[in-house]
């Protein structure tokens, strides 16, 4: 169990990969091992589009690009500014060996007539999404590849659905780029337990 908690403790983001090709076998391992992942009703609404040749990587990051500039020309930054974040997460994309965008699928999930249960509904698909996220960044340290969850699909659900010609019952949650690490990060500050935790005990 030791081993377990160590092994959870070292898993880092890893934003700087390796050039190398990360094999189809340990690719399919490491997705596989994400469905495994708990979720609501077990109805495993998390869909995976992966991406590993440049072409499609490149088509990505550009139509991403073209929203994410969109977003940051309201925020009123400098074009200079802009430029250089635009390209910089343009980067992000076309320098990982593998891209794989978590969707949610809400077409097995429960219906219901009224909006409180709706968006209830809707938070356990996305929670249980996140859950096969999670898993799959943990099974890409156990085979010493490195990955990193980036959130701008949520900011841009149509435009990563339209540039990759996803179904539309697939809705884009995040972004995983994934490859050999080119270095590990020191560990991010934890916020202290007590912080965020409150435990409640029997007199
Ligand atoms: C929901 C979510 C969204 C994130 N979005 C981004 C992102 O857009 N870009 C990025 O570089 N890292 C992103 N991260 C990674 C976090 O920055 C990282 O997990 C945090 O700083 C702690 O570092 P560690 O993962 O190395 O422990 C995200 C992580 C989560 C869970």
């Amino acid at each position: 169990m030791d081993n377990l908690h160590t092994f959870l403790r070292t898993r880092r983001s890893i934003r700087r990969f390796k050039t190398d090709r990360v094999p189809d076998s340990v690719l399919e391992n490491i997705l596989s091992t994400a469905t495994f992942a708990p979720s609501a009703h077990n109805r495993q609404p998390w869909r995976f589009v992966v991406l590993t040749g440049p072409a499609a990587k490149m088509h990505l990051a550009n139509s991403m690009a073209e929203e994410f500039k969109r977003d940051l020309e309201k925020d009123k930054l400098t074009d200079a500014d802009i430029e250089k974040r635009v390209n910089k997460s343009r980067e992000k994309i076309t320098n990982a060996p593998v891209v794989i965008i978590l969707c949610v699928d809400m077409s097995e999930m429960d219906n219901y007539p009224d909006e409180r249960r709706r968006q209830a509904e809707y938070m356990i698909a996305t929670q249980s999404a996140a859950n096969a996220g999670m898993q799959l960044l943990l099974a890409a340290h156990a085979e010493g590849l490195g990955g990193v969850w980036v959130c701008s699909p949520v900011f841009a659900h149509e435009i990563v659905r339209d540039a990759l010609n996803i179904s539309k019952f697939w809705e884009p949650q995040a972004m995983f780029l994934i490859g050999y690490p080119l270095e590990i990060p020191e560990v991010r500050p934890r916020k202290p337990l007590e912080e965020v935790t409150v435990i409640f005990r029997d007199p």
